[in-house]
């Protein structure tokens, strides 16, 4: 089932998400709703306070290239382990952000922690635009938004220009 995206400005999205004690039937169920949400978007990454649930929960899949496998990752609770010195710039978009890109530049590979969907502990590392993405739907699950690494003006103008949009889809 599709789940309804949150769009910034929205103070759910600025909260710090709390970690998933146990994986319930419920919460594998989220985790498709989740998967369904962002191919559906279509998006490589979901994370759950960006449809309203404030708990550790990310989904991604960054193959893009048509006639690729899917690799679609359910993570519960990741946490990154590692991260190297040298870095990338990727321009960021995000779901919660319809219509705005900037540049963010992160740590170019790096190494997390995570729970699978059965509960089982897994470790990867990741680069190029996996690395890019997995930080930043990890960085949703501590309030964060890449807009948080821009400036405060063009913060500021991305915000309004995503309040407009937010307005204008109310309205239908
Ligand atoms: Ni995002």
């Amino acid at each position: 089932m599709k789940r309804p995206i949150l769009i910034h400005p929205d103070p759910r999205l600025k909260k710090v998400a709390a970690p998933v004690e146990d994986i319930s039937d419920e919460l594998r169920k989220l985790s498709d709703d989740m998967l369904e949400t962002m191919y559906d978007a279509p998006g490589i990454g979901l994370a759950a306070p960006q449809i309203g649930i404030l708990q550790r929960l990310i989904v991604l899949d960054c193959v893009k290239e048509e006639g690729e496998t899917p690799r679609p990752l359910v993570m519960f609770n990741p946490e990154i382990v590692a991260a190297s010195d040298e870095t990338s710039v990727y321009e960021e978009g995000c779901l919660s952000i319809p219509e705005q890109y900037a540049e963010v530049t992160r740590p170019a590979e790096v190494t997390v922690r995570w729970m699978d969907r059965d509960g089982n502990a897994q470790e990867e590392s990741f680069d190029k635009l996996w690395a890019t993405c997995v930080q930043h739907e990890i960085d949703h699950l501590e309030g964060k938004l890449f807009i948080d690494y821009v400036s405060p003006m063009r913060r500021q103008m991305i915000t309004r220009k995503s309040q407009k949009l937010k307005r204008e889809r109310a309205r239908g």
